[in-house]
């Protein structure tokens, strides 16, 4: 496995592996390797050969600068663990060679990049489609892979794709979870123990309303309010958002539900020896085009 630090030897390895006839996979993270992130390169895998993997953990998508500071940095881990699983190479750049000094090109997305983590993290997308943009750039993919569980930004991320006519087929994968349904996320090991019994609040809120929704419940605000009770189970949870959306464009659900629509939440936990509250987000889609609620399917049948 090679282990690349320059945009122009990861294009040349790329231009190598095109002139071949291969297909290039790109996946893009920040590192902390979990096994969701395995899922992802295994589905690269699935879908190219060459694949390859970055691990670059992007200060222009980060709030706060102690945020930023304090993101678990494991390189030498990520590289074995992205070795046995057969990574052809992994993309790890300094800061300076994706900024250089006195870099001031930005891509933002309008719009999607409003609602949601977008408001409560301002310029947050800005960072991300602007460093997914120049990982495109550098690896040169035919095909890039993204988690379902960041639903915003796979949908921003396709959107800044298509706007700036990138060559790549962006892929989404659904969200791995622990055994008790917890969306995996590097974020999770600052929960303290009482915390991390509640984080399965969202995993059931979830599930809660897509039970309802598939019981025939079109309402969004009856649906929003089970939801809440669910999360108020949780007295730790605090809810930062809880939303029902149209799964393509982000807009706001309508008050009777009709087409694909996401349920998207965002809840915060106090972190284990009192640092900075704990951020998680999860999401389902609730209602899918052309679905036909059980509750109706049953009266038909019968
Ligand atoms: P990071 O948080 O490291 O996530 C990298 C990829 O792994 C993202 O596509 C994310 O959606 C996916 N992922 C994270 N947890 C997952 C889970 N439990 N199941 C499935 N996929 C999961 O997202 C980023 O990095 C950055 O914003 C990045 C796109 C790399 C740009 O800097």
């Amino acid at each position: 496995m090679q282990v690349i630090e320059t945009t122009r030897a990861l294009q040349a390895r790329a231009d190598r592996a095109r002139t071949a006839g291969r297909r290039i996979a790109l996946v893009p993270t920040m590192g902390a390797l979990h096994a969701g992130h395995f899922t992802l390169i295994s589905e690269a895998r699935k879908r190219a050969d060459p694949v390859f993997v970055s691990i670059f953990v992007n200060p222009t998508q980060f709030n706060e600068a102690s945020d930023f500071d304090q993101y678990p940095r494991v390189l030498e881990d990520d590289l074995a663990r992205c070795r046995e699983a057969g990574v052809d190479a992994v993309f790890a750049p300094p800061v300076a060679e994706l900024y250089p000094d006195g870099a001031t090109t930005w891509v933002d997305v309008e719009g999607l990049t409003e609602p949601l983590c977008g408001a409560s993290r301002p310029g947050h997308f800005r960072g991300v489609t602007t460093v997914v943009a120049k990982l495109l750039v550098a690896a040169r993919p035919h095909v890039a892979v993204f988690g379902e569980k960041d639903f915003q930004q796979l949908a921003v991320v396709r959107r800044m794709a298509r706007d700036l006519g990138f060559d790549v087929e962006i892929v989404g994968v659904p969200t791995v979870r622990e055994p008790d349904g917890l969306a995996l996320s590097s974020r999770n090991e600052h929960l303290g123990p009482e915390a991390r019994g509640q984080a399965t609040a969202l995993v059931r809120a979830l599930d809660a309303a897509e039970q309802a929704a598939a019981e025939g419940e079109r309402d969004r605000d009856r649906l929003l309010a089970g939801v809440r009770e669910v999360l108020a189970g949780a007295p730790l949870a605090e809810i930062d958002y809880a939303e029902l959306r149209d799964a393509e464009t982000l807009e706001l659900a309508p008050a009777g539900l009709a087409g694909p629509t996401v349920l998207a939440l965002a809840v915060r936990f106090p972190a284990r020896h009192g640092g900075d509250p704990v951020r998680l987000i999860d999401n389902r889609v609730i209602l899918r085009p052309g679905t036909k609620a059980v509750a109706e399917a049953r009266k038909e049948e019968r």
